[in-house]
């Protein structure tokens, strides 16, 4: 017998076409997402290679052939996905020495890599430099010197691009804008000039672009234009602001729909600033996280039990705000569906986890089918600020991460196991003088 059409989740989500329903049960791509949680135990993050694919294909299109795609490894740092992302052709935007260590780790060139931050710390400096990454994000005057130095050390000069405050409302949450004047990032447009002389005057840098991240998630073109014009018009008051300039990277925060629309437009972002870039010459960087990877991934959490409180039904699951904090942090809010649709009436319920926290939900004021212990759920659209966020609160295992191609399943994570989390920690046992526990240490 013929196997009927998949059936997309949630159409009206347009989330991932990857995930959907074949045989009465969610797939990611040809597998069976109960199936992979047999196998692995859940909580577990599942991913899809080809969503990933898809989206990194439709950010190199709509920018074209001349733009350098480096893909913000925050989001979802797993080695596995860091290499999906290298054979796709994405650079990688850092935020950290660690993030550098990754790309080393998974064997991978830091040549097309940038690196942003508000304070990064010598060492970290001079990895990146003699990494010879493409260049950093700069933008605390306080790291000209260290650039400089690291520089000097090397014995090279170090490119630098001079991170932007160009005071632009995102239209985003407050927890993830980053472009406007009371936030901590970029350098105001009234102080950049001083920062582009101090930057000239060391003859260890070499400034090559303007940089602006505006935050994350947003759903409109409109602050990608109103940032540039603003740089433009910086960079247009004075020939030193801007020689020897070639890249205008904008940063990333292309937004995802979260099952209530359609993702960005991002064709429509490059269509609008492409011209404006290459009528000065300049090549664009991007820095997209949550578009490439947020879609592509699920969490699956299996139920623990059923509680009801006052009006409010709760649906006990064995994920938490430790595997997945983005509702607690952010009130970010995850479809949720479940993986073998259920019989009944759908109701209204809040799922949580097992954390000691009231900001422990996963969503709040779903609606689903009633939930038997035993039952499977999916959370979509977590691929991004998922597990790379995971944290061991209340002494939680991080969960496991696969990723699917086709039928193919691939092992990215192990589920991480209680020796491994307390392997750093100094039990008495271990060289402590007694009951404190502890490694004595000279004060
Ligand atoms: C400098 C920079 N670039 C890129 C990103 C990626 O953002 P998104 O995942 O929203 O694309 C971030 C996220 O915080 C960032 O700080």
């Amino acid at each position: 017998m013929a196997e009927p059409d998949p059936v997309p989740v949630a159409p009206a989500a347009a989330s991932s076409t990857e995930f959907s329903f074949r045989g009465g049960q969610l797939c990611c791509e040809a597998v069976a997402l109960a199936a992979l949680a047999q196998r692995f135990g859940t909580p577990l993050y599942v991913y899809s290679g080809a969503a990933m694919d898809r989206r990194l294909q439709t950010v190199r299109t709509a920018f074209g052939p001349g733009a350098h795609v480096c893909y913000a490894v925050k989001a979802n740092s797993n080695l596995g996905v860091l290499r999906r992302m290298h054979a796709g052709g994405a650079g990688f935007d850092l935020v950290s020495g660690g993030e550098l260590e990754r790309l080393c780790a998974a064997g991978l060139p830091t040549a097309g890599a940038v690196f942003a931050g508000v304070a990064k710390e010598p060492w970290e400096i001079a990895a990146a430099v003699a990494a010879d990454i493409l260049f950093f994000n700069v933008e605390s005057p306080h790291e000209l010197p260290l650039l400089a130095a690291a520089g000097a050390a090397a014995g090279r000069r170090v490119r630098v691009a001079l991170r932007l405050n160009p005071d632009v409302d995102a239209g985003t949450h407050a927890y993830i804008s980053t472009g406007k004047k009371e936030n901590k990032f970029g350098v105001a447009l009234d102080r950049a000039g001083e920062l582009v002389a101090a930057i000239r005057r060391e003859p260890w840098l070499q400034l090559v672009g303007y940089h602006v991240h505006l935050g994350s998630q947003l759903q409109s073109v409109d602050p990608y234009v109103v940032a540039f014009e603003r740089v433009a018009t910086f960079v247009a008051a004075s020939p030193l602001h801007a020689e020897g300039v070639t890249y205008y990277d904008l940063g990333g925060g292309f937004g995802i729909g979260y099952g209530k629309g359609p993702a960005l437009d991002v064709a429509a972002v490059a269509a609008a600033l492409l011209p404006r870039l290459a009528a000065r010459g300049w090549r664009p960087v991007v820095e997209p996280g949550r578009f490439l990877v947020g879609d592509a991934g699920v969490l699956l959490t299996r139920v623990l039990g059923n509680k009801r409180q006052g009006e409010t039904r709760f649906v006990l699951v064995d994920a938490a705000m430790n595997d997945l904090v983005r509702p607690a942090l952010y009130q970010a809010e995850h479809p949720v569906t479940r993986v073998v649709p259920g019989a009944g009436s759908p109701q209204t319920v809040d799922v949580v986890g097992p954390v000691c926290e009231t900001s422990d939900f996963l969503a709040r004021r779903c609606l689903l089918p009633p939930c038997e212990r035993g039952d499977l759920l999916a959370i979509l659209a977590a691929g991004a600020y998922g597990a790379s966020m995971a944290s061991n609160y209340n002494t939680r295992r991080r969960p496991a991460e696969v990723l699917v191609d086709g039928d193919q399943v691939r092992l990215l994570r192990r589920r991480e196991t209680f020796a491994a989390m307390f392997a750093d920690e100094m039990p008495a046992a271990d060289g402590g003088d007694g009951a404190d526990g502890g490694e004595v240490v000279d004060a």
